[in-house]
């Protein structure tokens, strides 16, 4: 009877196993988690709406198989070229920054951004400038006509009149295209509109988008070719997004922008041949973007001058010191728990930060709505942006304004002790040459035009800063 039973269980948990062989696994399409079992929520990225079906046996990880790679032979470290002497400049000086110097040959980029943004704008200015150095470039899209595209080529400056256009869909004809054309970098735009047709599923889906960027990823390698995806960052997840694309590929650049701002970040995430959180700052004109000749002013510009809830951070993005205004607001709660919102800063580092200013500093949040907001659509991920969040926060509870010439970098700990920042010297020169007064830091150093005011703990901030 036991042994009945366990037998009857066994046989129909293999049997199970089978059905789920040959039928389907579902996939995140914001991710690229694979799960068995359909649900509500990516069980790994906490995404809703985005996991679909796709067939098992077609699926696999084929994006993963680098083979192009395996290609080469084996040789002497000192003789490979130096990436510095080969890579391409754009000529675009922030986009060329964000990339460590330039688009490295058999590298894939990943430039992904919401519909809109400027992907395409950026990229064929870039094409237009790599064509003017000579370097032969190809612009495939998938999304427009050859005459959208010859629209928007006329109004950039430079025109983008000498880069070769190709319209289609087709991975194959793409690939034909660029085995003849031979050019040094390839644009697909988007990879999302790209179709393997010897792979089941219609463009977009996870499958094909894995193995239009894996065929990709082995041109690339094996000719020496620069490709750069554009993959769409939507909402609904409808097509498989940039980020499972995001181990595939050498470098990932995210372009970002505030609603109703004239500026864009283009941010990079991953760098295999620069450094990552590097962020260049470009101008939306008529005539294409711009770089930023100054980011910390983009940043900083349409600040007002009184008022409580606001402060500068002085911070390091990537390897560039960035000055960003932190605003809090407070306000008393009218319903139900208090609201927390960051936007720009991690939720999570907010709620511990009112809980140690409530502890250490007294002033209560358990009665308020809190929220945060960095200012001109920047992100503040690094710890030594606590200060001047808290000077923010502190400001809006107490509704006193904190003096507009001031600017604070510091990280707050547990105990509410303000404890060193990296680079100290460099963020606060910045500051001076933007013309800052005040400097709250947790040292006592030197910069030349800077009254540097040291802040060793947060209980004394209140009483100096509000002094
Ligand atoms: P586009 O580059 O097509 O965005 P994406 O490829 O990311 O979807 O840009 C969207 C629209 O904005 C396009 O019609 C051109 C316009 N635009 C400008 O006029 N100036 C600019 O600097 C940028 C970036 C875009
Ligand atoms: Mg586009």
């Amino acid at each position: 009877m036991h042994e009945h039973a366990f037998a009857a269980r066994a046989s129909s948990l293999i049997a199970g196993r089978d059905v789920a062989r040959t039928r389907t696994l579902f996939f995140c399409t914001d991710c690229g988690n694979e799960t068995p079992r359909w649900a509500g929520q990516c069980p790994a990225c906490g995404q809703w709406n985005t996991l679909v079906e796709q067939p098992a046996a077609a699926t696999g990880r084929m994006a993963d198989r680098s083979d192009g790679v395996r290609t080469s032979a084996v040789v002497r470290l000192g003789d490979v070229p130096d990436a510095a002497t080969t890579r391409h400049p754009t000529g675009i000086g922030e986009l060329d920054f964000v990339l460590g110097g330039g688009l490295v040959p058999g590298s894939l980029v990943l430039v992904g951004g919401e519909p809109g943004i400027g992907k395409s704008t950026l990229l064929l200015q870039a094409a237009a400038r790599l064509e003017a150095d000579g370097v032969s470039t190809l612009y495939v899209s998938g999304e427009e006509s050859a005459r959208q595209v010859r629209l928007r080529a006329d109004r950039l400056t430079p025109p983008a009149g000498d880069v070769s256009f190709l319209a289609a869909t087709d991975l194959d004809v793409v690939l034909d295209a660029a085995a003849t054309a031979a050019p040094a970098v390839i644009f697909i735009d988007s990879v999302q509109t790209m179709h393997a047709p010897a792979i089941e599923g219609s463009a977009g889906n996870l499958t094909q988008v894995r193995e239009c960027a894996a065929r990709l990823q082995r041109l690339a390698k094996e000719r020496d070719v620069t490709v750069v995806l554009v993959g769409h960052l939507t909402k609904d997840g409808s097509v498989a997004g940039p980020r499972t694309l995001e181990h595939v590929v050498d470098t990932v650049l995210y372009f970002e922008g505030a609603p109703g701002a004239d500026h864009r970040v283009l941010r990079a995430t991953k760098n295999r041949f620069g450094s990552a959180d590097e962020i260049g700052v470009f101008h939306m004109t008529a005539g294409g973007l711009l770089p930023a000749a100054d980011a910390s002013a983009v940043f900083l510009a349409g600040r007002s001058e009184a008022g409580s809830g606001a402060a500068v951070a002085a911070a390091i993005e990537g390897t560039r010191p960035l000055l960003v205004e932190v605003q809090a607001l407070c306000t008393r709660t009218a319903w139900g728990a208090p609201q927390r919102v960051a936007n720009g800063f991690d939720r999570q580092r907010l709620a511990l930060l009112l809980a140690v200013i409530e502890k250490r500093a007294g002033v209560p949040f358990g009665q308020l709505d809190v929220f945060l907001n960095v200012a001109g659509g920047a992100r503040l991920a690094e710890p030594a942006a606590d200060l001047a969040v808290v000077a923010a926060l502190l400001s809006s509870a107490l509704d006193r304004p904190v003096p507009s010439t001031a600017v604070f970098a510091g990280e707050i700990g547990l105990g509410g002790e303000v404890r060193p920042v990296r680079q100290i010297e460099r963020r606060l020169g910045e500051a001076a040459r933007l013309g800052f007064e005040t400097a709250w830091v947790p040292a006592a150093v030197q910069v030349n035009g800077l009254r540097v005011q040291p802040v060793r703990a947060l209980e004394t901030l209140t009483a100096q800063l509000f002094a």
